[in-house]
């Protein structure tokens, strides 16, 4: 049964300022598949970029009438997005939560108007499974794991690693799972977390903590940073204090995104664990099954990889992102 497959053709003129920067990538005339209203994180990494361009290039090939807002990091423009797409009466709303907690009266509300709600990415903290029909994303503690598994092998043998952690945005779940994965991981073991900030993301997030890192404290063996661009920005940061990324402090990321997987080749970057992107196609097929009233698993978990620098000078040359 069709469950919801609304025109939304007279409130979208009433409604169309959101929060933050928004868009519609409807081609004109009359969409021929589900309004779907997308709020995403923002543009703070390279992934987010391969993630955003993944989801628009999905939605125009499924014929899906996307409206896209970027909430720019910020939690109340996603809700403020969220709220105008209950608004809008879209089909179906996606979204990637900044942070884990603080979700569930938007959801009701889109729960109220019979408006399925969709996560990718990151997941919510909630009691209240209801609020959403699945999520669809990778298994961040699992990736936390496979960083602190190759350091483990890699200093083995050694009495002591200290590690400083450039964690992601505070209260986002890549941030908090990627921090467990890696503690279970290192638990017992010789290596240990001396100091950890959030770099929010950001390239200079990183390089800015990283700074800091470097002046606090002078016995840094490895940089486990949540996402590739905060490794980037800690290698200019290592580079200005004249040491050599790679080989006088070792460093971790995950993404593995164009630019990561270049500074991995180089050798400036040692491990870098898989976050996949490309998650529009999914997405966009969830969306017509979730409409069309079909059941879809809770959990939709995406397949990951790791590299090393060999491998990823292999890989390189066929890296979409
Ligand atoms: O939620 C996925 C994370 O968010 C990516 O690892 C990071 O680069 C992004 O900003």
């Amino acid at each position: 049964m069709l469950r919801r497959w609304t025109a939304a053709v007279a409130a979208v003129t009433l409604f169309g300022t959101l929060a933050a920067c928004g868009s519609d990538d409807s081609a004109g005339g009359e969409p021929d598949g589900l309004t779907m209203g997308f709020a995403q994180v923002g543009a703070e990494s390279g992934w987010r970029t391969a993630n955003t361009k993944s989801v628009r290039e999905a939605a125009q090939r499924a014929g899906v009438e996307l409206k896209f807002s970027d909430a720019q990091q910020k939690q109340e423009n996603q809700i403020k997005a969220i709220r105008s797409y209950v608004q809008q009466r879209v089909d179906v709303i996606a979204f990637s939560p900044v942070v884990e907690t603080g979700w569930d009266t938007v959801l009701l509300e889109a729960q109220r108007a019979d408006i399925p709600v969709i996560l990718t990415d990151r997941a919510i903290d909630s009691e209240d499974d209801s609020l959403y029909e699945t999520f669809l994303g990778s298994d961040f503690v699992a990736e936390g794991r496979k960083a602190g598994e190759w350091l483990l092998q890699e200093t083995e043998g050694e009495d002591s690693v200290a590690v400083v952690e450039l964690e992601g945005t505070t209260g986002a779940a890549p941030a908090i799972d990627r921090h467990t994965g890696f503690t279970e991981a290192i638990a017992g073991s010789g290596v240990e977390i001396i100091a950890s900030q959030t770099g929010d993301f950001t390239r200079s997030g990183g390089k800015q903590v990283m700074e800091a890192f470097l002046k606090a404290h002078d016995d840094i063996d490895v940089v486990y940073a949540h996402n590739d661009d905060m490794g980037l920005g800690a290698i200019e940061a290592i580079e200005a204090a004249g040491l050599t990324p790679g080989e006088d402090i070792r460093i971790i990321t995950v993404d593995a995104v164009r630019d990561g997987m270049q500074a991995l080749a180089d050798g400036k970057i040692n491990f870098i664990v898989e976050c996949n992107p490309l998650l529009g196609d999914q997405l966009m097929d969830l969306a017509e099954r979730v409409v069309a009233g079909e059941e879809v698993p809770k959990r939709v978990v995406v397949e990951e990889t790791t590299f090393t620098q060999e491998e990823a000078r292999q890989a390189l040359p066929d890296r979409q992102y």
